[in-house]
């Protein structure tokens, strides 16, 4: 099937199965535990219902946002995503260009497999950078510290991970660290001989922020006490939020109480996420946390929404609820997966023409415009 018959998102996350070892694409595609969370989030945006409005002109239909001064062109950017060269390889890179090329808002991961320089160099000023606190305190200012000289001027802080998910796929396809090629690795590798060739051809991946640090661990516990800490805490943010001079942001919010702490710390904005249900299984889908995190914070910061968004109607949801803005983590990976970078760019044009779509259907003519007016009565 060639990427212009690729009609969905769902279309190139078969596509980029079919192309990726199972280790690899399970790596992305999984999530926490038997998976209810990774499936509720996208079944929880089936269940907010829209209302079309008719005979209002829609033939100019606009969807440029605007988040801290900053015009982007589309109410959607990409989320931090880690190690995403194991996906397919040169990954980063093709979705750091293409949010610069389509003017949409890029958020590099600390845990990315290309360094924060060169992603901020392919970003641009469409770069944002998303830090994970480590145990380490010198860590994490080097961290920032790299960040502000690379140019970024947003810091999204990740809260969500005071323990690393447990994702029973990784388990199952006994994913280690260093990575090991054991015979069944080696074996898929041979059923996908693009994806091995390619692979080969750039090198393994590894945590390329922390390359230096990491050379030494020997166990996935000594890494995680690189990347992450179990005692983050909102003191610790307070000093992050004196720390950086920037636009501050904090990702994993679920709880109303939360955001309002976060709002009261002075920071400029949240994302509700959960992680694409990568980190817990019992959690609330993003779209049913959203309204109860409206009420308690809407006007005082940003609010971004992430985990589930699969078509652009669902961003139209997010922001009939209340949300800003969307980030997309899979739609854009499945999409690089499915086909590189015009496969990075089919996921782009598919989110971005299904919103038009939608806003023009739901009469709508302006993004910004789109709010609770525009939610289901019908019961
Ligand atoms: C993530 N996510 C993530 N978040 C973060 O703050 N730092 C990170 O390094 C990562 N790494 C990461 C790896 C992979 C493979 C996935 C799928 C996700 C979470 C990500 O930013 C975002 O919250 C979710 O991807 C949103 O859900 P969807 O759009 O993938 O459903």
């Amino acid at each position: 099937m060639g990427l212009d018959r690729a009609a969905s998102i769902d279309d190139l996350r078969l596509r980029a199965k079919k192309r990726i070892p199972r280790f690899a694409f399970d790596l992305v595609d999984g999530g926490a535990e038997n998976e209810r969370n990774l499936r509720r989030n996208c079944e929880a945006f089936e269940e907010v219902e829209l209302s079309p409005r008719y005979m209002v002109d829609v033939s100019e239909i606009n969807t440029q946002t605007i988040l801290f001064d900053q015009t982007f062109a589309a109410p959607f950017g990409m989320a931090p995503i880690g190690m995403l060269n194991a996906f397919w390889p040169d990954a980063d890179l093709t979705l750091a260009r293409l949010c610069k090329a389509q003017n949409i808002p890029y958020v590099a991961s600390s845990a990315a497999s290309t360094t924060l320089e060169d992603l901020a160099e392919a970003a641009e000023d469409n770069g944002w950078f998303q830090l994970y606190v480590s145990s380490n305190a010198d860590v994490t200012e080097g961290l920032i510290g790299r960040a502000e000289v690379a140019g970024y001027t947003k810091l999204v802080v990740t809260a969500d991970v005071p323990a690393a998910g447990k994702r029973d796929r990784d388990i199952r396809n006994q994913l280690s660290v260093p990575f090991r090629f054991t015979p069944e690795v080696v074996a898929q590798c041979m059923l996908n001989p693009r994806w091995a060739l390619t692979s080969l051809r750039h090198g393994t991946p590894n945590v390329a922020n922390y390359a230096d640090l990491l050379q030494s661990a020997t166990s996935y516990a000594d890494v995680q006490k690189t990347l992450i800490t179990p005692s983050f805490t909102w003191d610790d943010l307070k000093r992050l939020r004196a720390r950086w001079k920037g636009k501050l942001l904090v990702k994993g919010i679920l709880h109303p109480k939360d955001a309002e702490i976060c709002a009261d710390l002075g920071c400029d904005g949240i994302v509700v996420s959960n992680h694409g249900g990568r980190q817990v299984a019992f959690g609330p889908p993003t779209i049913k946390a959203l309204p109860a995190i409206v009420d308690a914070v809407a006007g005082r910061m940003l609010l971004i929404l992430d985990s589930g968004i699969r078509r652009g109607a669902d961003i139209l949801r997010a922001k009939a609820l209340g949300a800003d803005f969307s980030f997309a983590g899979r739609a854009f990976a499945f999409g690089v997966g499915a086909g590189g970078q015009p496969g990075a760019e089919r996921a782009f044009e598919i989110l971005q023409l299904e919103l038009i779509r939608a806003l023009g259907q739901l009469g709508a003519p302006n993004f910004e415009d789109v709010g609770p007016c525009h939610l289901s009565r019908v019961q």
